[in-house]
């Protein structure tokens, strides 16, 4: 019988990666369902600050963050990308839920779960909001949007996403979105920004060892749906950070020389004793970049919300 060789973007992504020199894979494939409950330990771990940071940011910023909201007109959309558990964004839909004005919460997530849950949680604890949660893609989704979303745009980034783009990414996001968005419109996106090294590694080289499972759960997610051999015992996770760049970079290393197979790509990979696996970068910032990358985009900074330690900032700006 003829083999069934997948065609997905993970096994596209994967087979590119793994036979690339160095290796690499993509964080982006992380948060399948068991990957998203990972980053929900991560997020409740007191080292990683940018919750923490972005919540209080939230909590006591939120009539100024609504006030900046508003244009002429009362009614929009606001669309999240990436809500995940929409633990802050909550916050904010509590409050505008008390004022007198029109609006539809649509969050985009990759995980079906994650919306299933927001779903369900929001209509729960905040019954007066219109939410329609939509799965997949952000990139293909903004696309599938620019159809309907008609009115007025508020669109937010949070929990410093970008920062797990490469500069060619990023690049591309922003334009995507600039071209999604009309002047008036408005984007809110969380930046982390640069800061003591040592208060940065502690976020991402975790002693609870959640960060070491969030990576090799991309390893589980190989062997489940790609029908791969990886022994997880076998690698171990390595995180760096650099002052200059501003950039977190973490790894997988192969701890011994071995051969992982993936039966449904029928491919072959050959691990060196300690070689790297590139698994993900987090950016830290500055706000110069962050207004260079407002300006380049067509956007102008309205506000910066930062919280008490200044380590991380939801930059609100408009297009122009
Ligand atoms: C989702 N993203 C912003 C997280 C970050 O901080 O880069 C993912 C993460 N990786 C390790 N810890 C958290």
């Amino acid at each position: 019988m003829e083999q069934q060789i997948i065609t997905s973007a993970l096994a596209t992504d994967t087979i590119k990666g793994l036979s690339s020199t160095p290796k690499f894979l993509l964080s982006r494939y992380f948060y399948d369902d068991a990957g998203s409950a990972i980053f929900q330990d991560i997020m409740k771990m007191p080292e990683y600050y940018l919750t923490d940071c972005e919540e209080e940011i939230f909590t006591q910023q939120k009539e100024l963050i609504a006030r900046k909201f508003f244009g002429d007109d009362d009614s929009f959309s606001l669309v999240e990308l990436g809500s995940g558990d929409g633990q802050k964004t909550k916050i904010l839909l509590h409050h505008l839920a008390g004022l007198d004005i029109r609006f539809q919460y649509i969050p985009l997530d990759i995980s079906q779960k994650a919306n299933d849950d927001l779903q369900a949680t929001i209509n729960r604890e905040i019954p007066g909001i219109e939410i329609h949660p939509r799965t997949g893609d952000y990139f293909k989704q903004l696309k599938e949007l620019n159809g309907f979303a008609s009115n007025r745009k508020i669109i937010l980034f949070l929990g410093s996403n970008i920062g797990n783009f490469s500069e060619e990414e990023t690049n591309r996001f922003l334009t995507q979105l600039a071209g999604f968005t009309r002047p008036g419109d408005k984007l809110l996106i969380g930046f982390d920004l640069k800061k003591s090294p040592k208060v940065i590694m502690d976020a991402y080289n975790d002693p609870h060892g959640h960060t070491r499972r969030f990576n090799l759960n991309l390893l589980v997610r190989l062997n489940r749906e790609l029908d791969a051999d990886f022994d997880t015992e076998q690698f171990d996770q390595y995180t760096e950070y650099n002052p200059e760049t501003g950039e977190v970079k973490s790894f997988l290393i192969s701890k011994t020389s071995q051969s992982v197979y993936a039966g449904a790509l029928n491919q072959t990979w050959q691990f060196e004793k300690w070689e790297p696996v590139f698994m993900e970068r987090s950016r830290k910032y500055d706000y110069k970049t962050i207004n260079n990358l407002a300006s380049h985009n067509g956007f102008r900074v309205v506000y910066n919300f930062t919280d008490s330690r200044n380590y991380f900032v939801d930059s609100l700006w408009e297009k122009m």
